[in-house]
C-alpha cells in the first residue's frame, strides 16, 4: 500500500524539530554546532556518515547532523511508510495515481530471472523483445549492414525529442564520450527552428538516421522538428518510401506514429509505466546504445539494477538513495534551504544537473499532497549546478559567503579517462578543497593571522578582516567513484532516482505525474492561430496583448 501520511505530524518530525533547536543553539541550555566542531568532537565522523557500494564512495559527514540526527531522519522515513512505498513501486502498483499508472522503470533494466507483473501480465518478456529488437538494430547500424536509400552507411544519428526524451539520452551520451562508436549522434530539441536548421547543416540525408523520440509522439516541439526533418529528406530528392531507411520512432503511441508515416517496423515501442522522465533505460535509450553500442547500453542498465537492489534491500541507515534523500529533506524542511547543487569534478557529467534538474523539478515540484490537500511545508527545492571547477569561478562566491544555505552534491572520478600530465591531480585538489573550505570556513582570528604574516598594517586589517572572513559550516556531500564507466553511471543515475522518489514519499506527493506543464502548452496552442494574421489581438491581459502586438508589428 502506498502510504498518505503528512510528515509534519510525526513522532520523528516533533523530534527532529527540537533536535533542530538544539543543534542549531537555538533552545535552552544548548549550544550551537558546527561543522567544525563535530569535526573536532568526533575523529571516526567520516567512518560513522560514510557508505562505500561497489566503487562509488558517499561521504556524508560534511553535513549538520550528529548521530542523534540520522536516528531521527532514518526514523522519520519509517514512519512515513517508506519501506511499504518502495515495495509498492517495485512491484507494479499504481503509486502514479493520477495518472493511475504503475512506475516501473525498473523493470527496464531488471537482471533477475524475476517476473514483474502488471495488472496480472508479466512485464519482462516485452521488455527484453524490444532490448533484442534494439540490439539487432544498433548492430546493424554500426556495423553499416544496415544502408541508407542510396547504398550508403549510416554515419549520423540525429534524436529529436525533449524533456524526458532528450535530456537522458544527452546527458548519458555525454557522459560516455569515451566508450563512443563510429556514429555521430546529435540532439535536437528546441522548437525554435535554429536547434535543427544548425544541426542538419552538418549533415547528410544519404547517411543519417532521425529518431522521432516522444513518449506521447504528440509533443508539439518533437513532431514540429520531425515534420521539418522529414521535409528537409524529402526535399533531397528521397522518395516516400525511403523514409523507412532513414527514421525510426521510440514511443508507446503506435497509431501516432504510423500516422506520422514510419513504418510500425521501425517502432521501439515502450510502455505508459515508463515515465517520460524516467524513459532513458527504454527504447528512449536507442540513441544511447547507437552512441556508445549496446553492451554499454546494457552495462548501463546493469548499474541501475546493481542500485535497484541496493536501494530495495539495504536498511535505510546504510542506504544511499534513502540517505542523500533525508539530509535533502534536513536542509529542505527545517534549515528552509531553496536550492540544491549538484556539482561534478567530471567534464563528461556536464549535463548531470540538467538531467537531475528535470528528474527532480518534475517529479516533486509539487504542491497538493496525496490526501488532496494543499500542503503547509516545502517540497521539492530549486536543483543546479554545474561541473568544476568552472562553477568556482562563477557562483560559489555565494554558496562560500552569500546568505543562502545550499548543500550541494560534489561528484567526482578518482581516475580519469584522459589522465594528461597533472590535470586529474588539478582537478581533484580542487574537488577536496572545496567542500574542507565550505565546512571550515576561515575564522577572524587566522584571517588575521595571515594578514599580519603578510606584514598589513593594524589599520589594513581592521579594515579588511571583516571580507575574509568565512563562516564556512556549509553543508556537503563528497561522490567519489572510481572511474566513468557505463555500468557506474547507471548506479549513480539511479541512486538519484530513488532519492527523488524517496523525498515524494516523505513529502507526501505524488511524484510521477507532471501537470503543471500542461497550462502553458495549453495556452501557447490557443495563442498559435492568433499569430498567423495582422489582427490586432484583444483576447488576453494587457500585458499578453501588448506583448503579441508588438511582435506583429515589428515581424518581417
Ligand atoms: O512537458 C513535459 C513532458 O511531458 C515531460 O514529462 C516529458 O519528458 C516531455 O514532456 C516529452 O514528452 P514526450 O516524450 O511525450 O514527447
Amino acid at each position: 500500500m502506498f502510504p498518505k501520511i503528512n510528515f509534519t505530524k510525526t513522532e520523528a518530525y516533533k523530534n527532529l524539530a527540537q533536535h533542530f533547536d538544539s543543534l542549531s543553539g537555538l533552545s535552552s541550555n544548548s549550544e550551537k554546532k558546527d561543522l567544525r566542531a563535530l569535526f573536532a568532537a568526533d575523529p571516526a565522523r567520516f567512518e560513522k556518515f560514510s557508505i562505500a557500494f561497489e566503487d562509488i564512495l558517499l561521504d556524508y559527514s560534511k553535513n549538520r547532523i550528529t548521530e542523534e540526527t540520522k536516528v531521527l531522519l532514518v526514523q522519520l522515513a519509517k514512519e512515513c511508510g517508506l519501506a511499504d512505498a518502495i515495495a509498492a513501486m517495485f512491484s507494479g502498483e499504481r503509486i502514479n495515481v493520477t495518472e493511475n499508472r504503475p512506475v516501473l522503470h525498473t523493470a527496464l533494466r531488471n537482471q533477475s530471472d524475476q517476473p514483474v507483473y502488471v495488472d496480472g501480465k508479466d512485464v519482462m518478456p516485452d521488455v527484453k523483445r524490444v532490448l533484442a529488437q534494439m540490439k539487432a538494430f544498433t548492430e546493424k547500424i554500426i556495423s553499416g549492414q544496415w544502408k541508407g536509400c542510396t547504398g550508403k552507411e549510416i554515419t549520423d544519428v540525429v534524436n529529436i525529442g525533449i524533456g524526458g526524451s532528450d535530456l537522458g539520452p544527452v546527458m548519458v551520451t555525454e557522459a560516455l564520450k569515451a566508450y563512443k562508436t563510429r556514429l555521430n549522434v546529435h540532439f535536437v530539441s528546441n522548437v525554435d527552428g535554429t536547434h535543427i536548421a544548425e544541426t542538419l547543416k552538418a549533415v547528410d540525408p544519404e547517411t543519417t538516421l532521425f529518431l522521432i523520440a516522444s513518449k506521447t509522439f504528440t509533443t508539439q516541439e518533437t513532431m514540429a522538428n520531425a515534420h521539418t526533418a522529414k521535409d528537409w529528406f524529402l526535399a533531397s530528392g528521397a522518395l516516400q518510401e525511403d523514409v523507412a531507411k532513414h527514421f525510426a520512432a521510440l514511443s508507446t503511441n503506435t497509431e501516432a506514429v504510423r500516422a506520422f508515416g514510419i513504418d510500425t517496423q521501425n517502432m521501439f515501442e515502450f510502455w505508459d509505466w515508463v515515465g517520460g522522465r524516467y524513459s532513458l533505460w527504454s527504447a528512449i535509450g536507442l540513441s544511447i546504445s547507437l552512441a556508445i553500442g549496446f553492451d554499454n547500453f546494457e552495462d548501463l542498465l546493469k548499474g541501475a539494477y546493481d542500485a535497484d537492489v541496493h536501494f530495495k534491500e539495504t536498511s535505510f541507515e546504510s542506504n544511499i538513495p534513502v540517505i542523500l534523500a533525508l539530509l535533502g529533506v534536513w536542509y529542505n524542511n527545517f534549515f528552509q534551504a531553496e536550492s540544491h547543487a549538484i556539482l561534478p569534478y567530471d567534464q563528461y557529467l556536464h549535463r548531470f544537473a540538467a538531467y537531475f534538474q528535470q528528474g527532480d523539478m518534475e517529479s516533486n515540484g509539487k504542491y497538493v499532497d496525496r490526501n488532496g490537500q494543499q500542503v503547509d511545508y516545502q517540497t521539492g527545492p530549486i536543483i543546479w549546478g554545474e561541473p568544476g571547477t568552472n562553477g568556482q569561478h562563477a557562483f560559489y562566491q555565494l554558496i562560500h559567503q552569500g546568505t543562502k544555505l545550499i548543500p550541494c552534491d560534489f561528484i567526482a572520478p578518482a581516475n580519469s579517462l584522459n589522465p594528461i600530465g597533472n590535470h586529474h591531480q588539478l582537478l581533484l585538489s580542487n574537488f577536496f578543497a572545496q567542500t574542507e573550505a565550505l565546512m571550515n570556513g576561515k575564522t577572524e582570528e587566522e584571517v588575521v593571522a595571515e594578514f599580519k604574516k603578510a606584514g598589513k598594517s593594524d589599520q589594513e586589517i581592521e579594515a579588511l578582516k571583516a571580507y575574509k572572513v568565512f563562516e564556512g559550516n556549509r553543508p556537503t556531500n563528497s561522490i567519489l567513484f572510481k572511474i566513468m564507466t557505463p555500468r557506474t553511471l547507471g548506479r549513480l543515475i539511479a541512486f538519484y532516482e530513488h532519492k527523488i522518489f524517496v523525498q515524494g514519499v516523505i513529502w507526501n506527493i505524488y511524484s510521477f505525474d507532471q501537470w503543471g506543464v500542461e497550462l502553458g502548452k495549453q495556452l501557447a496552442n490557443q495563442i498559435l492561430p492568433e499569430l498567423s494574421d495582422a489582427n490586432t489581438v484583444t483576447s488576453h491581459d494587457s500585458s499578453t496583448n501588448g506583448l503579441i502586438n508588438a511582435y506583429k508589428a515589428w515581424r518581417d
